[in-house]
């Protein structure tokens, strides 16, 4: 399963390349604005700033809704690098332009995705990714990681080529739990990788070989 950070925050993008483990980036607007990034410049320097940091596909959303803004918003960001993704939503304009995209070889993420039905339009559109949001749905209490699985089913059914990225990730046991149902990539917060490394019992074992290995006189 493929590593995303979902952040534009470039201290958390460096921190995770640094860790190894890291095959690309998601954004969104709200992530974007979170980091105080205004005016068109600063957001195409941002992505470029992110694609230098990271060797994978960096997601970039389009803001505009109807067909022929996300067109040219699309165009012009995956213009500006090659491991950018074009990221739309998930409505009918948003389909209309996955496959515009699609036939132009030009890649996708469909996002904003919460049912089955959502993620077999975007693979029938030829979607590269497609990103149900699991802990959106966890959030009023219903099952998201039943979803992931609905969609690894219908997408193995008929060898979709599309990619499920786990999205809306809020911790560790998303990532593993997307692991268990063969989810193509997660994308997550830089703590739900971290928390990955942690266990007592790892840092007691340690410690005790530090104390023994010092009786080794090395
Ligand atoms: C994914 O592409 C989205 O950017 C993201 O995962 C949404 O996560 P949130 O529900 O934590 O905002």
């Amino acid at each position: 399963m493929k590593f995303f950070i979902d952040t534009a925050n470039l201290e958390d993008i460096k921190e995770a390349q640094t860790l190894g483990v890291l095959d690309g980036v998601t954004t969104n607007p709200s992530l974007m604005a979170k980091e105080g990034i205004t005016g068109k410049d600063n957001i195409l320097k941002h992505y470029l700033a992110i694609c230098t940091i990271v060797d994978g596909d960096v997601s970039a959303e389009v803001i505009s809704t109807d067909f022929d803004g996300m067109v040219r918003e699309g165009e012009e960001l995956a213009a500006l690098h090659e491991q950018i993704v074009v990221k739309l939503p998930m409505i009918a304009d948003g389909i209309k332009a996955c496959k515009y995209f699609s036939d132009k070889g030009i890649r996708t993420n469909v996002t904003l995705v919460f049912s089955a039905g959502q993620a077999l339009l975007a693979a029938k559109a030829g979607a590269t990714y497609v990103s149900p949001f699991l802990g959106r749905l966890d959030d009023i209490s219903t099952d998201g990681m039943h979803l992931i699985s609905e969609i690894r089913e219908i997408y193995d059914n008929y060898a979709f080529n599309t990619q499920i990225l786990s999205a809306s990730i809020r911790h560790t046991m998303h990532v593993v739990n997307c692991a268990k149902v063969g989810s193509d990539v997660m994308t997550g917060p830089l703590s739900s990788i971290k928390g990955l490394l942690k266990h007592p019992l790892t840092d007691i074992g340690l410690n005790q070989f530090i104390e023994d290995a010092k009786k080794m006189q090395l």
